[in-house]
C-alpha cells in the first residue's frame, strides 16, 4: 500500500499494477461504537395474502411446464445454451405468444439488427404478434424502456453478454459487467413485476463469463441443449424457485422454428431398428415426466493395449461401475474388449435407474442376442450385484404400456402390478446374465 501516486509497486516491483481505493472516513468512535442506527426490517407473518402468485401462461406448453406452470411476474429467468442452439428463436416465439394474449412483451436484442429479427419473425410466421422490439446494449436505456406505466409483462434481454452499464469501466461480457447488468435488470423485474428473461451463451467448456456467474442471482435457470446434428432440443430446468428442477421440455427445430413435442418417447424411439442385438429400451423419468429411450451398446475385440470405453449421453464412471460389477459378481469376461455405449437421439441421462438397461444392452451385444421384443428395462445396480428398486416404477411402466410395450425387466419388490405388462423381476444382476446365457 502507498499513500501517494506511484507507478511501480514497492513490494513486487511491477509497473502499472496499482489501483486506487478511496477510504471512507470512519464514523465517529469507530466501527465498534457506530452511532448510526439501521432502520429495522418490517416483520410479517408466514400466513397472509401476497400478489404475484399469478402465472403468465404463454400457451407454449413445453415451455410453461419447464417454468413450473408459466412465467411468474417479477421473476428473473436465465436461459443458457450454446450459440446457435435456438435460444433467440425460442424466446421470440415466447414473446410472440405473450403478445398474442394481449399482454405487453418487449424483446431487446444486443446482437441482431431489427431487420434480422423481423426476418426471423416472418420465417416463424409471427409477424402479426404485437411484440415490441428494440436494439440496444445500454442497461440504463433498457431500464428506462421497461419503466413504462403499466410496465411490460415480459422482457427478453438477448443476450446478457452484450449488455453494459456505464458505472463500470470493463468491457461487455466480462464477469463484472455481466453481473452488474444482470443485477440492475433483476432489480427492475422485481420493482415492476415484469418477468425478465436473460439469454446467456455458454461454450462447451462453460468458461465464458455468463450463465455460471448468474445462476445464483436469478430465480430460474433453464438450459437449452441438443446436438447440432439432431433436430430436437431439450429445455431443461436446472434451478427453479417456482417449480420442479430437472423438468424438461422437448422441442423439434424446424424451418418454422421450434415446435413442441408432446410425446417425446415416441420421437426418441422413432428410428429404432427392430430386434438387433445391443439395444435396450430404458424407461426413464425426466423431471415429472416418464420418457422412454433406447440405449445402444457395442462390444468388440480390441486392437489397443488398453481397451476403449466410449460413452455418449451417460456417465462414464457409471459405465465403469456396471462393467466392474458384471466382471466381478457375474463372471462376465470383458477384458480385451472395447465397449461403446450410446443413448440414441442425443439425450443425456443422469439417472442410476438406467444401470439395468445399460447392462441389458451390454449383455445383448456380448451374446449377440437381441433383448426380447417390446421390453422395457430399468433398475439400479449395487456394487454387490444386487438390483435395487427405483422411484416412480408405476409411472415408468404406465408409459411403457401406453407405447405398446408388453414386457419389462425390473427390480424385485414392486407393490402395484401394471396389468397389461408381463413383468420379470430381477433380484440380482446375475438373473439378467442368466437370461442371455440360457
Ligand atoms: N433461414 C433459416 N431456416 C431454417 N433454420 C434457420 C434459418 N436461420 C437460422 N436457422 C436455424 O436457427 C438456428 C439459430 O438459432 P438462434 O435462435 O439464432 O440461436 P441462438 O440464439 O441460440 O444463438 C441455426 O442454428 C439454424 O439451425
Ligand atoms: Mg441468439
Amino acid at each position: 500500500m502507498t499513500s501517494k501516486w506511484a507507478g511501480r509497486c514497492e513490494s513486487c516491483g511491477a509497473w502499472n499494477t496499482l489501483s486506487e481505493e478511496v477510504a471512507r472516513p470512519a464514523a465517529a468512535g469507530g466501527l465498534g461504537k457506530a452511532k448510526r442506527k439501521g432502520k429495522g426490517a418490517e416483520l410479517v407473518g408466514l400466513a397472509g395474502e401476497s400478489e404475484r402468485d399469478a402465472r403468465l401462461e404463454t400457451g407454449i406448453t413445453e415451455f410453461d411446464r419447464v417454468c413450473g406452470g408459466g412465467l411468474v411476474s417479477g421473476s428473473a429467468l436465465l436461459v443458457g445454451g450454446d450459440p446457435g442452439i435456438g435460444k433467440s428463436t425460442l424466446l421470440l416465439q415466447v414473446a410472440a405468444a405473450v403478445a398474442r394474449l394481449g399482454r405487453s412483451a418487449v424483446y431487446i436484442s444486443g446482437e441482431e439488427a431489427i431487420a434480422q429479427i423481423r426476418m426471423r419473425g416472418r420465417r416463424l410466421n409471427l409477424s402479426d404478434a404485437p411484440v415490441n422490439l428494440a436494439t440496444t446494449t445500454d442497461v440504463r436505456e433498457i431500464v428506462a424502456t421497461l419503466s413504462t406505466d403499466p410496465p411490460p409483462a415480459l422482457a427478453i434481454i438477448d443476450s446478457i453478454q452484450t449488455m453494459y452499464i456505464d458505472t463500470l469501466e470493463s468491457a461487455p461480457g466480462t464477469v463484472g459487467q455481466v453481473r452488474a447488468s444482470a443485477q440492475e435488470l433483476i432489480r427492475i423485474a422485481k420493482a415492476n413485476g415484469t418477468a425478465v428473461i436473460l439469454v446467456g451463451h455458454v461454450t462447451k467448456e462453460g468458461q465464458i463469463a455468463g450463465p455460471r456467474v448468474l445462476e445464483h442471482m436469478v430465480d430460474t435457470v433453464l438450459y437449452f441443449e441438443g446436438e447440432r446434428g439432431h433436430q430436437f432440443r431439450i429445455l431443461r430446468a436446472v434451478k427453479n424457485r417456482f417449480g420442479a428442477s430437472d423438468e424438461i421440455g422437448v422441442f423439434e427445430m424446424t424451418d418454422r422454428g421450434l415446435s413442441e413435442v408432446p410425446n417425446p418417447s415416441a420421437l426418441f424411439l422413432a428410428n429404432r431398428a427392430e430386434q438387433v442385438s445391443g439395444a435396450a429400451v430404458f424407461a426413464g423419468i425426466e423431471g415429472t415426466r416418464p420418457v422412454l429411450l433406447e440405449i445402444q451398446a457395442l462390444i468388440s475385440p480390441t486392437s489397443f493395449s488398453t481397451p476403449r470405453r466410449a460413452v455418449v449421453g451417460w456417465d462414464s464412471g457409471r459405465l465403469a461401475m456396471v462393467l466392474a460389477v458384471l466382471e466381478a459378481r457375474c463372471g462376465v469376461a470383458l477384458a480385451g474388449k472395447d465397449v461403446y455405449l450410446n443413448v440414441a437421439g442425443g439425450l443425456r441421462i443422469a439417472e442410476p435407474a438406467a444401470d439395468l438397461a445399460v447392462a441389458a444392452a451390454l449383455l445383448s451385444s456380448l451374446a449377440d442376442r437381441p433383448v426380447p421384443a417390446d421390453t422395457v428395462v430399468f433398475g439400479e445396480i449395487g456394487l454387490a450385484g444386487e438390483v435395487r428398486m427405483v422411484s416412480q416404477a408405476d409411472l415408468r411402466l404406465k408409459e411403457a404400456a401406453k407405447l405398446g410395450f408388453t414386457r419389462a425387466f425390473i427390480p424385485g419388490g414392486l407393490k402395484q402390478r401394471q396389468q397389461s405388462l408381463d413383468v420379470r423381476e430381477m433380484q440380482r444382476l446375475s438373473d439378467l446374465v442368466d437370461h442371455f446365457s440360457d
